[in-house]
């Protein structure tokens, strides 16, 4: 019987996609998912460090597998991720039972490192820095099965070389490494042939795409083959660049037949340029929906978070963008409670997210990570009351525009794609606009994930739209199972 496998992923959208590469690479090895972990032989845990509470919450998971081991001794546990990058062997000292650890560079390790644990007894692999093999692994190891079938995400870009006082993702994912441009394309392309409609372009920082591509490239005479790294405009074109922009890979990926939306995140306010908001105005496919993380509205907390930019310069662009591209959604990110952060910080952060108007905003209270700058700052930490009346005081703020938004939507014709029947009630169809709005409706017959349909907006909340079906514009084309090493995937032209 086949074995099988359970995967929980936590924290962030590059994890999700780890986790179904994983999953890809388990079915390659004959394995089949699990119910539950009652059924599973392997559980594999996909962790997150960005947060303490992260920690806590691993640790008290592996505390409950560790009862079901004991009545299982075959079952096999396995941590991988950002948590274990930064914890290593420490894992493994606190939790005994864990067979197999493995980190953020050798995530395509996984399968081979449970068969080595399975004949050889518990293992650590982590790596410090991202492997060749990882990165060529990229095309060929794409998820059997994906948590929607008609959408992917694609990794651009892994790593990150900024250095955001707060932030623990550099020490845990390394420096930014940019997939090639050519690479990217044929994904893409592979991927609507299978019948996907939508992608999501992943990075830390999607706006510095591609400058890590050209430094060598730069000192040869490029020719057409070199297109393959880094895309057209930078290699042939008579608009020559220094370097591929996101701008291009932007267009080039909108422009792929029956690739109808393209979705991406997170770009960095530093780096946000006019290149990339005139590909998105122009390029049909593109998502009206700008993620524009802020962090925080004041300058003297900007600055000592290192991340480049004013809270004027950010809302500069902001409207740029809004400007540039009608009926955008933005959405953001923000952090209360950063060392230091007084009052009047606060206010101006208040004021900024009132004036940018968000859709919505993922507020997070400030967590200190070990080994950022930022958590040196031991004798500037806000108290938790006073973070936590902050933060409640922000989502209030951030709420209010939200229902305006949502509200002003009311009696509009708005296109979804179905993602399935409703978690809450399985009754009614949940769908997503292009702004990345859930709307809920009642569907006359039971609608395929990835059908497009058109409802009217009748109700709002701030966190979701009530719609009222019209007709259904497109069924979905893709195959329920996508092939775990597809044929036909371009190999990199020789340089
Ligand atoms: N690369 C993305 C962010 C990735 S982390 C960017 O720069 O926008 C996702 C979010 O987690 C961050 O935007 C930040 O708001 C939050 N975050 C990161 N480190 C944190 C910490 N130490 N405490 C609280 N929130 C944090
Ligand atoms: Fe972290 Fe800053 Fe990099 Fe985002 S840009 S991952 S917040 S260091
Ligand atoms: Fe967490 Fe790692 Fe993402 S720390 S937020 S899973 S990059």
């Amino acid at each position: 019987m086949a074995q099988r496998y359970l995967i929980r992923t936590y924290g962030c959208q590059m994890n999700e996609h780890d986790s179904e590469r994983i999953a890809g690479l388990l079915e390659g090895d004959g394995m089949v998912p699990a119910e539950g972990t009652d059924d599973a032989d392997v559980i594999v845990l996909n962790t997150c460090c960005i947060r303490e509470n992260a920690d806590n919450k691993l640790y008290g998971t592996l505390g409950y597998l560790k009862s079901l081991k004991d009545d299982r001794p075959d079952l096999q546990i396995v941590v991988g991720g950002c948590l274990a990058q930064k914890d290593r062997e420490l894992i493994q000292e606190r939790a005994g039972h864990v067979d197999v650890v493995f980190g953020t560079h050798n995530v395509h390790r996984a399968a081979e490192l449970m068969a080595e644990a399975r004949e050889h007894g518990p293992i650590l692999e982590i790596l410090e820095e991202t492997a060749a093999d990882y990165l060529a692994s990229f095309p060929t190891a794409l998820p059997a099965k994906r948590d929607l079938p008609y959408a992917s995400w694609v990794t651009i870009q892994i790593g990150c070389d900024n250095n955001c006082a707060f932030c623990i993702v550099p020490a845990v994912r390394g420096p930014e490494i940019s997939r090639p441009f050519g690479e990217l394309v044929a994904e893409v392309e592979r991927l609507a042939a299978a019948g996907v409609l939508e992608v999501t372009l992943l990075g830390q920082n999607v706006n510095s795409y591609g400058r890590d591509l050209t430094t060598r490239l730069r000192t040869i005479d490029a020719g057409p083959a070199d297109t393959y790294e880094a895309g057209e405009a930078w290699a042939i074109d008579e608009r020559r660049r220094p370097r591929p922009l996101f701008a291009d890979l932007l267009r080039a990926v909108g422009s792929i037949d029956g690739i109808e939306r393209v979705r991406y995140t997170s770009p960095h306010p530093k780096d946000l340029r006019p290149e990339t908001i005139a590909a998105m105005a122009e390029t049909v496919a593109v998502c009206e929906h700008l993620h524009l993380p802020l962090q925080s509205g004041s300058d003297r907390i900007l600055a000592a978070m290192h991340r480049g930019y004013t809270a004027a310069r950010y809302l500069e662009r902001l409207d740029a963008a809004v400007a540039g591209v009608p009926d955008l959604a933005v959405s953001t990110d923000i952090i209360v409670g950063f060392p230091g952060e007084t009052e009047d910080d606060f206010e101006a952060t208040l004021e900024v997210a009132a004036a940018a108007e968000y859709d919505y905003a993922y507020t997070f209270q400030y967590s200190p990570r070990p080994g950022t700058e930022a958590a040196d700052m031991v004798d500037r930490y806000v108290d938790p009351a006073t973070t936590n009346d902050r933060y409640e005081r922000l989502r209030t703020v951030v709420e209010r525009s939200a229902r305006a938004k949502h509200q002003a939507r009311i009696g509009r014709r708005e296109r979804v794609v179905v993602e399935g029947p409703s978690k809450r009630d399985p009754s009614v169809t949940s769908g997503r606009t292009r702004q990345n709005k859930l709307v809920h409706f009642t569907a006359p017959q039971p609608l395929k994930p990835g059908t497009q349909a058109d409802v009217v907006v009748v109700d709002a909340a701030a966190h979701y739209l009530m719609g009222e079906f019209r007709e259904v514009v497109a069924v979905p084309r893709y195959r329920t199972h996508i092939p775990v090493t597809a044929a036909g995937v371009e190999t990199p032209a020789p340089h």
